[in-house]
Order: structure tokens, then sequence, then C-alpha cells
């Protein structure tokens, strides 16, 4: 079982029947989801409130119930990967471009499971560019305003052209050396009137499960 599968589906011991779960997006969370799918057939009663259009079509495929996020005001258990994690449990999230819908679910559950491979593990937030939202207009001046603020700001982009979000936004993928303060940084970013909100996720993660290099799993409470 590869470390992606052996974390995703040690999140899924959280939840129980009854709940509503946020499910997460990208390729660790396809696990926690393929293994959601499983238990469901088998007779758990849950409702899913997916963090993106691709989870959406996946957990349909998996005939897992859904709830819309417009329905729901409180989530039991939010199971999402990260794309960088430290030991304070500070996230950087929105490598796959899903960030403000997940940040949205993630803000209203009691629970949040953070699953990830451990080389994703570093002492401060930064090696990963931060991922922020933005809108399209006048995206130029957004991208000019992160660079105040001490990073090197790249827009995302698919076949040539920006890359555009489930909410028809761009993302920019901001460089910095070395993140101090994560619940500092994320209001100064969001003060920027063209942000529409960044990958930070400053104390948000309730635990992060994450593979050891013998084979095993680490949850960090
Ligand atoms: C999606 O926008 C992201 O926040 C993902 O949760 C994050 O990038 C982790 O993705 P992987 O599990 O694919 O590495």
């Amino acid at each position: 079982m590869n470390a992606k599968q052996l974390v995703g589906e040690k999140a899924t011991e959280y939840i129980q029947d009854g709940m509503i779960v946020g499910l997460g997006t990208g390729s660790t969370a396809y696990w926690a989801i393929q293994k959601i799918g499983q238990l469901v057939k088998e007779g758990l009663k849950i409702k899913g409130v997916p963090t993106s259009k691709a989870t959406e079509q996946l957990a349909n495929e998996l005939n897992i119930p859904l709830l819309d996020v417009s329905e729901v005001r409180s989530i039991d258990v939010t199971i999402d990967g990260a794309d960088e994690f430290d030991p304070n449990k500070q996230l950087i999230k929105g490598g796959g471009g899903a960030l403000l819908r997940e940040k949205i679910v993630a803000r209203i559950s009691k629970v949040f499971i953070c699953i990830a491979d451990a080389n994703k593990s570093s002492e401060f937030l930064g090696s990963y560019p931060l991922p922020v939202e933005v809108t399209p207009f006048a995206y130029q001046i957004t991208a000019y305003q992160l660079e105040q603020l001490g990073c090197k700001p790249t827009l995302r982009m698919k076949d040539d052209k920006p890359y555009i979000t489930d909410n028809q936004n761009y993302i920019i993928d901001c460089k910095f050396e070395r993140i101090d303060n994560p619940s500092e940084l994320t209001v100064l970013l969001n003060q920027i009137p063209g942000v529409v909100e960044n990958g930070l996720f400053a104390n948000i993660a309730t635990k992060i499960i994450c593979n050891t290099e013998d084979g095993g799993i680490e949850v960090i409470e």
C-alpha cells in the first residue's frame, strides 16, 4: 500500500454513522474518498460535502450521498491533504487549486484531519509556493501588491492560459523564503482587495496523519 493510501484510509477511522463529512481534494484525499465509498457500500450512513468539482464527481461515481455546502452550517469531520505542514500543524494548501472551497469547508468543520506524506513536513512553512486565489480583474495589481509582502509571485498557467479555479478565479503562487507567522500573513494577504483567499490554513488542523520511514503511521495531535 502506498503512503497516500495508508494515511487516507487511516483517517476514515474517525468517521461514524450519521456524520456529515467534508471530502477533500487531491491525490491523498482520493484514497480517503475511495475508502469512504467502500464503507458506504458496506452500510455506513454519512453525507459528504465535496471541496471541488473533481471530488464531487469522484464521490458521485462511488455513490457517496452528498450535501451541497449551502445546505450545511457545520461539518463533523473533514479529511483533506496538504502541500506542506509544520510542527504546529499549520498548513499550506491549494496546490490542486481548490483552496477556497477547501477553506470554507474546513472553517465549519469541528474536526479537520490533514493527511499527508511525511516528506511534506517542514520546520517552517515556505518551501512550497503559497497558492493565492485572486480575481482575474486587475490580477496584475494584485500580483504587485503580493510582491510587496516579500514574495515572488507567479501566475499559475495551464495549457498556455491562466489556470481557472472552480470559482472562475486565477491562482498566483507566491514563493516566500520562510513564513514565520501564518496567522499574521493570512490577514495581510486577505486585506489586498483582489485576493479572494489564500492557501494558509493557520490553526485549522485538529490532527495530521502522516507516514513514517518504517512504513508506519504517525498522528500529530
Ligand atoms: C488542493 O487544492 C490541495 O489543497 C490539496 O489538498 C493539496 O494540494 C494536497 O494534494 P495532494 O494530496 O495531491 O498532494
